[in-house]
């Protein structure tokens, strides 16, 4: 065992009273390309801001292992750092990858121009294009519904319209904001939208969405004319340390991060239409096809006793985590538990097993148990059963890498040096 290193991080007061606040803020999810899609338990990017500014400088490297919908990719180049995103789902890859596209100026014209049409080629009455290999996979499950096959052929006139773009980038924007009306007009809704306001929220999500792109436009050229590289890869996370884009060896400075949580029950990969029947359409809509079930994005069934594959798989991901980590980057993770009182205990053993060491933040000390807590109101996910919170607590956890944890990956120099500007 090597020598226990101080488990309190060295940061100026401001800096950590920056995270606290970045961490407790409640301001609805918005600016840059935030929008573009509502991805199940995303971050605040207030949250992702204040991490990034607190323990990275200009063009350090940012990781997040679990991205989702992309939150903290945005924040990372908006902000002038390199980043990379790995998630399991194609959908989230999907996601991720549109809100950190930096558009031309001359696409976003064209997008913006088919922004103020795209609703022209929502027509009830017109023809529409059925996807048939999606049709034969299933993914029109419910979608035909008699009190839903209007919506279903908006859908499909909508990302005709996107297919009709004509570049892979500009058709992605377009499917992007198809989804996202998508999700509005279908899931989790008592009374379903109508064609007119599919219409209308498609023409007004496409034309907020331009706002968005020239907004992160302005916000990555503000850093400079050479772009930051970002980095979306569809991939488990565990074994990371073996793909090719870390064969450099370069540690990330900064790995943010938030996990399926343990027990809580969230449905990242479908909407609920009708109550509680599951769609696929999402995949449909982004050209990209489903992974298998939802325990395979939750990390596990919750039926496991002890969550046992949870806690494998947490293990496995954060394992890799450490190879890529050298003894300066910090890892935050924003986590929620149905179960506090044993989970969390568990959670940090699994860490520690994976080789990260949790540390504090000073300010902290002789509050509660040290750690950085906040309670989310309204959030729309369902806690185990038996659990003895709503979900609705998330505590920030920090993590280095453990002082006796093997120091480099086979023999290369583990550095987080600026990469040459593209
Ligand atoms: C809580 S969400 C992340 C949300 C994200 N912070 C955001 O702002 O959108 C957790 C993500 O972990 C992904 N995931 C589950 N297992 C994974 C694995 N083994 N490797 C990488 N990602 C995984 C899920 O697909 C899901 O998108």
């Amino acid at each position: 065992m090597g020598p226990r290193r101080n488990r309190y991080l060295r940061l100026p007061d401001a800096k950590q009273a920056a995270l606290i606040a970045g961490a407790r803020d409640s301001e609805p999810v918005k600016g840059l390309t935030h929008g573009y899609y509502k991805y199940p338990a995303r971050f605040s990017p207030q949250f992702v801001r204040a991490a990034i500014e607190t323990f990275t400088r200009r063009r350090d490297l940012v990781l997040d292992p679990h991205v989702g919908g992309g939150t903290s990719l945005v924040e990372a180049v908006a902000l002038g750092r390199d980043s990379i995103g790995v998630d399991i789902s194609e959908l989230a890859a999907f996601v991720a990858k549109v809100k950190t596209t930096v558009y031309s100026e001359r696409e976003i014209d064209e997008l913006d121009a088919w922004s103020k049409c795209v609703g022209a080629s929502i027509d009830i009455h017109g023809p529409t294009i059925r996807f048939a290999d999606y049709a034969e996979r299933g993914y029109y499950k419910h979608l035909d519904h008699p009190s839903r096959w209007r919506l279903r052929k908006a859908i499909e006139q909508g990302v005709w319209s996107a297919i009709k773009l004509g570049t892979p980038r500009l058709e992605s924007f377009g499917r992007c904001a198809v989804l996202r009306t998508a999700q509005w007009a279908l899931d989790g809704r008592s009374k379903q939208a109508d064609v007119d306001e599919f219409r209308a929220y498609l023409e007004d999500t496409a034309k907020a969405m331009v706002e968005g792109a020239r907004a992160f436009r302005a916000a990555v050229r503000s850093n400079g004319p050479h772009r930051r590289e970002v980095i979306v890869l569809n991939r488990s996370a565990a074994g990371l340390e073996d793909d090719p884009t870390f064969a450099e060896g370069r540690a990330p400075r900064l790995v943010v991060t938030s996990p399926p949580y343990p027990g809580v029950h969230v449905l990242y990969h479908r909407w609920q239409v009708d109550g509680r029947k599951e769609t696929a359409a999402p995949f449909m809509i982004a050209n990209k096809l489903d992974g298998a079930g939802s325990s395979y994005y939750t990390m596990g069934d919750r039926k496991y006793p002890g969550l046992k594959t949870y806690f494998d798989s947490i293990r496995s991901t954060m394992a890799s985590v450490a190879a890529l980590s050298d003894s300066r980057t910090v890892v935050v993770q924003m986590v929620a538990f149905s179960e506090p009182r044993w989970q969390l205990p568990r959670y940090l053993d699994t860490m520690e097993d994976a080789g990260l060491t949790e540390c504090f933040l000073p300010v902290l000390k002789g509050q509660r148990d040290g750690r950085l807590w906040r309670s989310v109101p309204g959030r729309r996910w369902y806690s185990d059963q038996r659990g003895e919170t709503p979900g609705s607590n998330e505590v920030v956890l920090l993590h280095r890498k453990a002082a006796d944890a093997p120091a480099e990956r086979t023999g290369r120099t583990v550095t987080s040096q600026p990469r040459p500007s593209t």
